[in-house]
């Protein structure tokens, strides 16, 4: 079969839009999506373009598939490994896949089944910051919530709330200037000139300092916690050595990054769905109510919540945090008839791959039911929340976990309902909640 090139969106129409796209892509995306097929090549300038998909299959040959032949960008490798190092997230080839044999055993269910009660303890701690009465913006209770459970599942009551908040800081601020860095990459000279770069660097010099004296105070401490930090210094190598401190630093400062913010918009999509949907929120009530009394423990707990589990999975159908998956492909390849030159910029587009007509039934819907009684599998060729193949999220079910107890103990306690209809989106590096403005009465 003839190879032939995707269709092609030119630099003049990017340039026309590109006051909307600033603000928010999706629209844009969605109409070249369209108009175009699946698959399309949008020109950026300076020579340069990248292919836009809403292709399942296409994401499932790079990710999976032939994922030997696709890299990450170096917005993963580069821009965000400048700030938090060589961990998991950011590193490639053989180094990740020695870093991932290792740590994988530390988020096996088993062991992520001893950390639940510290994780409920953190999730009871932040709800306790919920007003009634008044409307609130939920999203800054659920990103402490999120930042505190991975720190306390890391270090337990070892570490102290102002470390805590300092990390936080950090993680946040650094954050916030790769978000600049990258919408505003013409900018680059200025950030470099005005120190912004060299400060935020410095910023991140100061949580290595604080995470090494954690790591440091455990090691000479001789105490076992039972927590993350104790499974990453027990890991061994084949070779039989553990991880040199400035790895398990660099793994730390991943974990945050990659399992705060993530959580923290997943969580408040959710409590947004379902502030717009009663029924669901009495179906969970009940659901608590039996699991708490049929139940011995938070694992069996968790397990006994299915219908609060497709209400996330559903929730992160349509707003996925990683609501884009980049990759570079290292030779020429084709995928479909469609002609890949080496090189090319690859971005897969999970929220049109999980609103796709052709996929899901009533797509822009939110039915939870539709992942009910093991449909999860279902369409598990087409629902990439965590991403798929090697590199898929080592945190998924710790993630899942933290959700359905964070969920639960929201609903049980209160009844939440929404000051206006519709859902306002940020697409940034993760799909960020906009105003999550949410009114909460004692159930
Ligand atoms: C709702 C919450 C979360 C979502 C939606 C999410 C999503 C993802 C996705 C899509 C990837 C793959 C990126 C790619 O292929 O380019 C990923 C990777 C990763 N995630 Fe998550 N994540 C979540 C929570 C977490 C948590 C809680 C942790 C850790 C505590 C975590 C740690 C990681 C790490 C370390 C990687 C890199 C894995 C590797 O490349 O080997 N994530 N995540």
């Amino acid at each position: 079969m003839a190879k032939s090139n995707f269709p092609t969106v030119s630099m003049f129409r990017f340039y026309a839009n590109s006051g909307g796209i600033l603000k928010n892509p999706l629209p844009f995306h969605h109409e070249n999506f369209e108009k175009l097929g699946d698959s399309f090549r949008l020109k950026i300038g300076f020579g340069k373009s990248v292919i836009f998909s809403r292709d399942a299959g296409f994401a499932q040959y790079a990710l999976q598939k032939n994922q030997k032949n696709y890299k990450k960008s170096t917005i993963q490798t580069v821009d965000v490994a400048k700030y938090v190092g060589k961990g998991l997230l950011t590193s490639e080839g053989e180094h990740w896949r020695k870093q991932r044999k290792l740590i994988q055993p530390a988020f096996h269910k088993k062991q992520l089944v001893q950390l639940l009660n510290t994780i409920q303890a953190a999730i009871l701690t932040e709800l306790n910051k919920i007003e009634t009465g008044s409307a609130m913006d939920i999203f800054p209770v659920f990103n402490d919530l999120a930042f505190q459970t991975v720190v306390k599942s890391l270090f337990s009551s070892a570490v102290g709330e102002k470390e805590i908040s300092r990390l936080q800081y950090i993680t946040e601020a650094t954050q916030q200037m790769l978000v600049k860095e990258l919408r505003q990459p013409y900018l680059g000279w200025w950030f470099h000139l005005s120190g912004s770069i060299k400060y935020h660097v410095g910023l991140t010099r100061e949580s290595r300092e604080i995470l090494k004296t954690l790591v440091t105070k455990r090691k000479s401490s001789g105490k076992r916690e039972g927590d993350l930090l104790d499974m990453l210094l027990d890991a061994r190598y084949e070779d039989g050595n553990a991880m040199e401190e400035e790895q398990l630093i660099d793994e730390i400062l991943i974990l945050f990054t990659a399992g705060h913010e993530t959580t923290s918009n997943a969580l408040t999509f959710t409590a947004e769905l379902l502030a717009r949907d009663p029924d669901s929120q009495d179906k969970i009530a009940d659901e608590v109510e039996k699991a708490t009394q049929n139940t011995n423990g938070l694992f069996e707990f968790i397990q006994a919540c299915p219908f609060t589990k497709n209400v996330i999975e559903e929730s992160m159908r349509l707003y996925p945090p990683a609501y884009f998956i980049d990759r570079v492909n290292i030779e020429d390849d084709e995928f479909n008839g469609m002609f890949i030159p080496k090189n090319s910029n690859l971005l897969f587009s999970m929220y049109e791959i999980h609103r796709h007509p052709d996929l899901w039934e009533e797509p822009e819907r939110f039915m939870p039911e539709r992942f009910a009684d093991g449909n999860l599998q279902k369409h598990s060729s087409h629902y990439f929340p965590f991403g798929a193949g090697p590199r898929m999220c080592i945190g998924n079910n710790f993630a899942m976990y933290e959700m359905i107890l964070a969920i639960t103990a929201l609903i049980k306690k209160y009844r939440i309902s929404a000051e206006s209809e519709k859902i306002a989106i940020h697409p940034l590096i993760t799909l960020k909640p906009k105003n999550a403005i949410l009114k909460f009465e004692i159930r």
